[in-house]
């Protein structure tokens, strides 16, 4: 199949992420603040229709892998409905799941039935009052119990996502590491990305991703490079000798991997996003029913991609607080 969706810079986009609603069970404090936030309306977020549409013709155009996010993606009511039907769409190969785990356990079996081959867990503590203080009430017990039975109904790769915060988790490093000691897992360390919010204290907490490596050596854990673990977009990948899983260290803000950006994103309310860093939008809930017009609205979205999120690194240089996009993470 020809693949048409290329950028200025020789990029090839085969990759959809949807977020199926900005609603979330919870609210991590590098997330939302403590108040919450006013979610989009029901009727201003795609139905399970319009992105089925949006996707075929994405598919035609060579997208082949999704990723199903949110908020948080269980939420919305019925989404194995969904996912089974953009696994019957002809080119899509491949959809997984960004999740924070305390729906799963209920629904992993119907979710990998329904076409989820693999499943990211954002988990940022092991322990069960921090996990609670981070996600302002999560229950940890939920999330584990998510995860287990995710090993049970096989999704592969399970990659357990760790946002690291200084004076928060920062102690709990070996701990993970551990974890991919003793298990096929892959734990992702992601540096704190002041996304838009005024600070939030994400310049107190802030911490470079050179503490996992410096653990490692001071554990005594000798350290290689990893194979890439599927899917793999902006993380770097290392094992520690002898160990059964892997760990990813994710820069969004100090380094990045704009070069090979694949990515293309659709909000709950129906923009297509061409950078996770950039304001510029492309509504496409109008275009819907006309399959050229949403070709050329991401045509279009593609045109203004930018080549990289230098500015990201402006930003911490120029002690700024916040990103240019004033979407928070959950509602990306
Ligand atoms: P796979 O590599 O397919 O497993 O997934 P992923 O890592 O892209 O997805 P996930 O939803 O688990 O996102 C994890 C982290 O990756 C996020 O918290 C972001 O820090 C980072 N990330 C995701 N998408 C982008 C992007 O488009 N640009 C940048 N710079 N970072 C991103
Ligand atoms: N900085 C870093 N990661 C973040 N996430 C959400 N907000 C931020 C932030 N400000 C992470 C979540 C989830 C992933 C999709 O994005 O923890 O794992
Ligand atoms: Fe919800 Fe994920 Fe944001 Fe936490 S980081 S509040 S789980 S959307």
């Amino acid at each position: 199949m020809a693949v048409k969706l290329i950028d200025r810079f020789g990029r090839v986009h085969d990759y959809l992420r949807i977020s199926v609603t900005d609603r979330c069970n919870l609210r991590c404090v590098y997330c939302m603040p403590e108040e919450g936030m006013e979610f989009e309306p029901d009727e201003s977020i795609l139905s399970f229709d319009e992105i089925v549409s949006v996707v075929r013709v994405l598919a035609r155009l060579g997208v082949s892998k999704l990723r199903l996010t949110g908020g948080e993606p269980l939420v919305r009511k019925n989404l194995e409905q969904l996912v089974a039907r953009l696994s019957e769409i002809p080119g899509i190969a491949d959809i997984a799941l960004t999740t924070n785990g305390i729906h799963l356990a209920p629904r992993a079996e119907r979710l990998r039935a329904a076409g989820i081959t693999r499943v990211n867990i954002s988990l940022d503590s092991l322990r069960a009052d921090r996990f609670a203080l981070v996600t302002r009430g999560g229950d940890i017990r939920k999330v584990l119990a998510g995860l287990a039975e995710s090993v049970r109904v096989g999704f592969d790769p399970i990659k357990l996502n760790v946002v690291l915060m200084k004076g928060i988790n920062d102690d709990e490093i070996g701990d993970f590491l551990q974890q991919t000691i003793e298990r096929s897992l892959t734990v992702r360390f992601i540096e704190y990305m002041p996304i838009g919010h005024n600070d939030d204290g994400w310049r107190s907490r802030y911490l470079p991703l050179s503490a996992v490596l410096e653990r490692c050596e001071a554990m005594g854990w000798s350290v290689e490079q990893a194979e890439s673990v599927y899917g793999n977009g902006p993380s770097r990948n290392y094992r520690i000798r002898g160990a059964k899983g892997s760990f990813g260290l994710i820069h969004p803000v100090s380094d990045h991997f704009c070069e090979t950006c694949n990515r293309l994103r659709l909000t709950a309310d129906g923009n297509i996003k061409p950078c996770l860093y950039w304001t510029d939008e492309f509504n496409v809930r109008k275009a819907i029913g006309d399959d050229e017009a949403i070709e050329r609205l991401f045509c279009r979205a593609l045109d203004v991609k930018p080549e990289n999120h230098e500015m990201a690194q402006a930003l911490l240089q120029a002690k700024q607080s916040h990103t240019p996009t004033s979407r928070r993470m959950s509602q990306i």
